[in-house]
């Protein structure tokens, strides 16, 4: 850790930092000081991109979550340069983070931006991106939030590709069912800078959180069984 991130760190998580203790759900509101909308990015690195698209989007909420602390006093450092007042930084585990310290249907997105590729086989089961995760960041998600995720371990986008287009909770924003685009707001990332370095192709990969329509016949179910309930007894 420099200087400077370690200075930032001290001064500035009292004020935009977050503990994962997993033992409350957060009010997003009062974190933020708004009720605009919150997107988490989950393992923002040392955080630049992170700053540069809150910084073009200050309607927008972040809060960004990662274990290593560098990156942490890296993006209060940087969120202090650029005046930010949209971003939080969390300290911990993603997963206790949405588990037990977010509220369903909290959230209006979520960034996942080359996380660790894991590419030896024996070890796949620690990649992030899998069916269990994404039925946790559906519960989280609000309808119509976008989860953003961008790799350049082609092996993994073909995983996540396969995972999300599987959920029954997410539909592909592409119209072919394939890799999106790269968006134009999402900045380079210094990991994506040295995948690129060696060669890599990356993919970005865009799918919404869907909101199923009530069945009619769920509906119709529901509806007789409340007036069933609503009998007054009889006898
Ligand atoms: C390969 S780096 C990518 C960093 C950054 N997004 C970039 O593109 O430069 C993956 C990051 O995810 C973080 N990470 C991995 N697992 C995590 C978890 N369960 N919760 C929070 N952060 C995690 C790591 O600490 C690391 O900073």
């Amino acid at each position: 850790m420099t200087a400077g991130q370690a200075d930032a760190l001290q001064r500035l998580w009292p004020l935009w930092g977050l503990d994962i203790d997993g033992q409350r759900v957060i009010d997003l509101a009062e974190l933020f000081g708004n009720t605009r909308p919150v997107v988490l990015e989950i393992g923002f690195g040392m955080g630049e991109a992170t700053a540069r698209m809150a910084a073009a989007d200050p309607d927008t909420n972040i809060l960004a979550v990662d274990v290593h602390t560098p990156g942490q006093g890296n993006l209060l450092g940087l969120a202090e340069q650029y005046d930010l007042s949209n971003i939080r930084v969390a300290n911990g585990d993603a997963i206790i983070l949405l588990r037990e310290m977010l509220a369903p249907g909290s959230l209006a997105g979520l960034r996942v931006y080359f996380p660790d590729p894991w590419p030896k086989k024996r070890h796949h089961k620690r990649r992030l991106i899998q069916p269990e995760f994404l039925a946790l960041a559906a519960a989280r998600l609000a309808p119509g939030a976008v989860v953003h995720c961008a790799t350049d371990w082609e092996p993994y986008a073909e995983q996540m590709l396969e995972v999300l287009t599987a959920h029954p909770d997410f539909e592909n924003t592409v119209q072919d069912g394939g890799f999106a685009p790269r968006p134009a707001h999402r900045p380079q990332t210094r990991f994506e800078g040295q995948g690129l370095d060696k060669g890599h192709v990356v993919n970005d990969l865009l799918f919404r959180r869907v909101q199923h329509p009530v069945s009619h016949s769920a509906s119709h179910r529901d509806q007789h069984r409340d007036q069933h309930k609503e009998q007054p007894p009889t006898g």
